[in-house]
C-alpha cells in the first residue's frame, strides 16, 4: 500500500534538507508518494499568499505532512504560518523527542532519552483577551485551560508511553501558584493517570522540573505539560542533547499531523549545501512511527546514530566539513 504525504520544501535551507531527507526515505524503501505544496516566503512570492488553499487542501486530504522550515516575512500583518496551521487543523499535541547522539557537542552525551508532550492550543498562547490599556501602563491576557484540552493531551502522553514501551509520565505544572488553570490541568492529569496503572506517573512543579532536567536528565521519560511551560521545556531539552540540528517535532491532531525540524530556515547558510539534515530526518522518523512503520523508523534512527558515531560526514554545525548531500548519502548507505 502506498501512502501519499504532503511535502512542504519551505524556505532558506528548507529545500536542501528536504531533498536530502526524501532521498534517505526513498533509500529506506518507505513506499511514500509525495505531493509537493508550498507555504511560507516561497509561496508568497509565487502566489501572494503565505499559506495557499491548495496547501491546506493537500494536508486535509493526506492527513500527514512533512514540512521544512518556513520564513515568515518581517513586518506588520504577517502572522506565523506555524500557528495558523496548528489552529486550522487543531494540532493539539506538540511532541518533541530529545535523545542523546554521539558527536553532537552535547553536555549530556550518553543518557538523555525523553519526549516532551506540549499542549499546543490553549493556555497563555491562545491569545485570548490580549489588551493593553489606553495609557499603555497595564497589559492583560486571559489564560484559559479546559478539561477537554487537558484530558486529550494527558491521554496522548500516556498512550504514547504505552505504545512506545516507555515507563513513566511526568506531569509538569504550577498548581501551587496558578491554582485555577494549572490546578485544573493537574486535577485532570491525575484522573487520566489513574486509568493507566502500568505507567508510573509523577508530578513536578515547572521550576523544579527545569533544575532537575539540567542536573539529572536521565530520570525523565515522557513529560506532559501546558503550552507555555512546554514551549520552554522542550527547547531546554533540545539544548541538553546538542541543540537545533538534532531536534525534531511533530504537531498532531485528530485529523492531521505535521512533522518538522524545530529549527528555522537558517538564512545565514541557505544555498551553501552545508545544513545539517538530521533534525528533519528525525522528524521523518517520527512520521514513520505515526504511520505505524516503527521498524522503518527504527532503521532510520539507527542509521543516523551510526553516521554520527562514525563522524565521517558531519556538517560544520557539528564540527565537520561535510555537506548536506554527503551526510544524507552516508546515512542512506548505513540503512540496515
Ligand atoms: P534558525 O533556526 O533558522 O537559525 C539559528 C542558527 O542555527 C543559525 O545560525 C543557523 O545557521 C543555525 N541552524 C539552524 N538550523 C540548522 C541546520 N539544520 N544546520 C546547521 N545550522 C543550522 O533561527 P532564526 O535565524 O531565528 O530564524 C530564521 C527564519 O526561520 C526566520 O524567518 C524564522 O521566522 C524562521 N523560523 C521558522 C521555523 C519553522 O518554520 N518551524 C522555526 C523557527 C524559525
Ligand atoms: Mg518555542
Amino acid at each position: 500500500m502506498t501512502t501519499t504525504i504532503a511535502v512542504i520544501r519551505g524556505d532558506g535551507i528548507g529545500p536542501e534538507i528536504m531533498d536530502a531527507t526524501l532521498q534517505v526515505l526513498d533509500a529506506l524503501g518507505a513506499g511514500l508518494r509525495y505531493e509537493f505544496v508550498e507555504a511560507g516566503l516561497s509561496a508568497y512570492e509565487k502566489t501572494g499568499e503565505l499559506l495557499p488553499q491548495a496547501t491546506l487542501d493537500a494536508i486535509a486530504q493526506h492527513r500527514v505532512a512533512l514540512k521544512s522550515p518556513l520564513t515568515t516575512p518581517v513586518g506588520e500583518g504577517f502572522s506565523s504560518i506555524n500557528v495558523a496551521l496548528r489552529r486550522r487543523f487543531d494540532l493539539y499535541a506538540n511532541v518533541r523527542p530529545a535523545v542523546s547522539f554521539p558527536n553532537t557537542r552535547s553536555r549530556f552525551a550518553q543518557n538523555v532519552d525523553l519526549i516532551t508532550v506540549r499542549e499546543n492550543t490553549e493556555g497563555a498562547y491562545a491569545g485570548e483577551g490580549q489588551q493593553v490599556s489606553e495609557d499603555g501602563a497595564t497589559a492583560t491576557l486571559i489564560q484559559k485551560i479546559t478539561r477537554r484540552g487537558s484530558e486529550r493531551i494527558v491521554r496522548y502522553a500516556f498512550d504514547l508511553a504505552v505504545r512506545t514501551g516507555r515507563r513513566k509520565v511526568t506531569v509538569v505544572h504550577k498548581a501551587n501558584i496558578l491554582k485555577s488553570t494549572s490546578g485544573l490541568f493537574l486535577k485532570v492529569a491525575r484522573e487520566v493517570a489513574a486509568q493507566y496503572p502500568a505507567i508510573e506517573c509523577n508530578e513536578l512543579i515547572v521550576d523544579n522540573c527545569c533544575m532537575q532536567l539540567v542536573m539529572r536528565p536521565e530520570q525523565f521519560d515522557v513529560i506532559v505539560t501546558t503550552n507555555l511551560f512546554g514551549d520552554i521545556i522542550s527547547d531546554l531539552c533540545a539544548g541538553l542533547v546538542g541543540g537545533l540540528g538534532l531536534a525534531p517535532g511533530a504537531n498532531i491532531g485528530a485529523d492531521a499531523a505535521i512533522f518538522e525540524a524545530v529549527h528555522g530556515s537558517a538564512p545565514d547558510i541557505a544555498g551553501k549545501g552545508i545544513a545539517n539534515p538530521c533534525a528533519l530526518l528525525l522528524g521523518a522518523a517520527q512520521m514513520l512511527d505515526h504511520l505505524q512503520q516503527a521498524a522503518l523508523a527504527g532503521r532510520l534512527r539507527d542509521a543516523i546514530r551510526a553516521t554520527l558515531e562514525a563522524a565521517d560526514s558531519l556538517t560544520p554545525d557539528l564540527g565537520g566539513s561535510g555537506t548536506t548531500q554527503g551526510f544524507a548519502r552516508a546515512i542512506a548507505a548505513r540503512l540496515g
